[in-house]
């Protein structure tokens, strides 16, 4: 187990670019899984707007409000020592005007101590970068399956399959690498497209389902562990935890039924 040493920040981030040492980003949603993930040696921990999907119930993120990234965001602050946290920005919170996305950004920020701000975007967003990197916010972009349009793919869908599409995306990155993103995530997308935007911009890519050509990986929590019904193709379970929980509590039951507990 890699435990790291130093506060991770937006400058480790692009120095781990430059050394080629690949990034662990891992998702978390509350206090004790962040410490967790930290304890076990990731370097940045994503309050992913995947919370209203994994932890709340809803079918999409779409739902999600700023008010509950605020509230798990918090939590999972204070469950971290020295990994950099970053909040989803939710759907309908910073897509208006780079004035409205400066102050969701600014909320999230005053009101959780985490370190960047995630929207999902390219060519649209970049002013919107560019007007919170200026005012000193850390913005991480996220493209390819973008979740909160996910009525408008159609699903949850792999993008960037046809070279016009996949074009599209290579001009989204380095438009948000050039207006001041500190990372990008790249969701779902075929992996040689993913290499090439690795190797054009500057900033560290984040692939998921997008290959091992990225400058780091991040997974969602309930996938990694085995807690979801079922892991998208791309993400790998590490363990079942799901059975490991519903085993313990079903001894529980019976013991409790049978008279052995307490
Ligand atoms: O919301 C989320 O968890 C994410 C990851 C899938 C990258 O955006």
């Amino acid at each position: 187990m890699t435990q790291i040493k130093k506060r991770t920040t937006a400058s480790t981030l692009l120095a781990d670019k430059q050394a080629q040492r690949k990034q662990v980003w891992l998702t978390a949603y509350d206090t004790p899984t962040a410490a967790l993930a930290e304890m076990a040696g990731v370097d940045v921990i994503l309050v992913g707007d995947s919370l209203g999907m994994v932890s709340l119930g809803f079918d999409s993120t779409i739902p999600v409000t700023l008010e509950h990234m605020i509230h798990h965001t918090a939590a999972v602050v204070r469950g971290r020592d020295k990994a950099w946290v970053v909040c989803d920005l939710p759907f309908g919170s910073y897509q208006a005007s780079p004035e409205q996305a400066f102050a969701s950004a600014a909320q999230v920020l005053q009101q959780t101590g985490c370190d960047a701000v995630k929207i999902e975007g390219g060519q649209h967003m970049a002013a919107t970068i560019a007007f919170l990197s200026e005012r000193g916010i850390a913005v991480v972009a996220h493209l390819g399956l973008t979740p909160q349009s996910v009525k408008k793919f159609g699903g949850f869908k792999r993008q960037g399959q046809s070279d016009e599409a996949a074009d599209i995306i290579f001009q989204d990155a380095q438009a948000v690498s050039n207006a001041g993103a500190v990372a990008v995530v790249l969701e779902c997308i075929p992996d040689d497209l993913a290499a090439r935007i690795s190797a054009a911009i500057e900033i560290p890519s984040i692939g998921i389902g997008a290959g091992k050509d990225c400058d780091g990986q991040v997974l969602v929590w309930h996938d990694l562990l085995g807690l979801s019904e079922k892991n998208p193709p791309f993400a790998p379970a590490y363990t079942n935890l799901r059975e490991s929980i519903t085993t313990a509590i079903g001894q529980w039951c019976d013991d409790v039924r049978a008279g052995k507990q307490p």
